[in-house]
């Protein structure tokens, strides 16, 4: 098998990247590797706490896949939520969940590369999960990012080092590419970025980063 590019690699892998969420949104059930549900779990469960208050709230959802914070976000009481993804499967997926759950109206599910598409919004919290894996150039992602958030953005990015970024390595040698990142890398990915704090924490085999913008609203009532 040839190395494809990551939007086909998603395109093919949609269904099954979907299936990881399970059939009612009950999270996660379905997937083999304990360690890799584990994270996402984390970083789902950390995302959707980190945007309350969310009553009101605009989101962008980059990389967004089948939609699964988009929607949880939209049911919560958001305003209206954009997501973004290149892979065709999976914008399909988050407009026929968005139906399936009745948020479609909230919801606005885009086919496009991040880095190429105009956003001329500025939205009160910006997600970032499971993205940066795949970004050759985490840099300008990051910058255009923060210059479309008002309150906070969230990234993962996966830990580099041990046997298990090692396996991930070779599962996707041949999928698509995969960048692994180490705390100092991080730290110096977001210096001299305008924000008002950083947050970096590891959650099993990420790594979690909360950007807080300097005019947002970052209180943490529901
Ligand atoms: C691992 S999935 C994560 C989906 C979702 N964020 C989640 O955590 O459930 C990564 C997604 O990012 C998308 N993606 C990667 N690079 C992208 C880019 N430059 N522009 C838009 N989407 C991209 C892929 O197509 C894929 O659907």
């Amino acid at each position: 098998m040839s190395k494809k590019s990551t939007a086909e690699f998603f395109d093919s892998y949609a269904h099954g990247f979907n299936a990881i969420y399970g059939n009612k949104n009950t999270f996660l059930n379905n997937l083999i590797n304990k360690y890799f549900r584990e994270s996402m779990k984390l970083r789902y469960d950390k995302t959707i706490e980190g945007c309350y208050p969310i009553k009101g709230k605009t989101v962008i959802d980059i990389g967004c896949g089948p939609g699964h914070y988009s929607i949880t976000l939209a049911k919560k009481g958001a305003d209206y939520i954009s997501g973004i993804d290149f892979a065709e499967a999976m914008i399909d997926l988050a407009r026929q969940n968005a139906k399936n759950t009745g948020v479609e109206n909230k919801c606005n599910f885009i086919l496009g590369d991040f880095m190429n598409t105009v956003i001329k919004d500025k939205f009160d919290y910006s997600i970032v999960m499971g993205f940066m894996d795949y970004i050759e150039e985490p840099w300008k992602v990051i910058e255009k990012v923060l210059s479309i958030t008002k309150a906070k953005a969230f990234f993962s990015f996966p830990v580099e080092g041990g046997v298990l970024a090692w396996q991930r390595k070779l599962r996707y040698k041949k999928k698509c590419n995969l960048f692994m990142y180490n705390i100092e890398q991080l730290h110096e990915l977001f210096a001299n970025l305008n924000y008002k704090k950083l947050e970096v924490e590891k959650i099993s085999r990420d790594l979690f980063v909360t950007v807080y913008m300097e005019n947002g609203n970052t209180g943490s009532a529901i």
